[in-house]
């Protein structure tokens, strides 16, 4: 049986980007092995506009009564969630830009956290929708936060994740990247090892 997996990263540093080289370990042992069938989306090359009225009016409108321009708008959504729903595996290669994550990757989960979609409003608060996926978060940072309080990041992915309904999630970090060379290139290495093993488990 074939493992579906999206990849998503959000550098803005393109091929110099840490989180990239993490997404591209994940992908090259995928590709090394049978089974895994990956998909890309870089969310900074296709960056997304700011959610905005308009695109969440045009939502509100069926689509056989929308105007070419809410077609547009609407379309944003529909090919992330179309993407995400032909996935088993979410793979988010994020990296920490100012305490949180890139907003370019915001402008992603806006697109996907939608109520009636990929979660409803019930009596007893909100439930996801979106069954049997699991996520695998690449974190890359300059400094040294997981597990303190200025980790914002990890928790605000994995509630946006858990609004969705997806639970199962796997945190690689590769911290201390910019506290000199041998600390990240350890780092590194450790995330890599960490990253082949989530691949063999595939
Ligand atoms: C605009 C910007 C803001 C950053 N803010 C933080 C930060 O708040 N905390 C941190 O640990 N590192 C910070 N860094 C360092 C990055 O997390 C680090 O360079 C990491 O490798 C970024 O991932 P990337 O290389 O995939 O873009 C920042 C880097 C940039 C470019």
């Amino acid at each position: 049986m074939t493992t579906r997996a999206l990849v998503i990263t959000s550098s803005i540093l393109a091929e110099n980007g840490q989180s990239n080289a993490l997404a591209n370990r994940f992908i090259d042992q995928a590709n090394a092995r049978n089974g895994i069938n990956v998909t890309q989306r870089n969310v900074v090359k296709n960056a997304l506009p700011h959610l905005d009225i308009s695109e969440l009016g045009a939502w509100q409108v069926a689509a056989d009564k929308r105007s070419a321009e809410q077609n547009a708008l609407a379309a944003h959504s529909e090919t992330l969630l179309a993407e995400l729903r032909a996935t088993d595996v979410l793979v988010i290669a994020v990296p920490m830009y100012n305490l949180g994550i890139p907003s370019q990757l915001k402008a992603w989960f806006d697109r996907v956290l939608r109520a009636g979609e990929t979660f409803r409003y019930t009596e007893n608060g909100p439930e996801g929708l979106v069954e049997g996926k699991r996520a695998i978060i690449l974190a890359a940072r300059g400094g040294q936060y997981a597990g303190t309080e200025l980790d914002s990041q990890t928790p605000h992915l994995k509630a946006m994740l858990g609004l969705m309904g997806i639970k199962d999630t796997h945190v690689v970090y590769a911290e201390g990247l910019n506290m000199g060379e041998q600390r990240r290139d350890a780092a590194l290495k450790e995330a890599f090892q960490a990253i082949d093993q989530l691949v063999d488990a595939l």
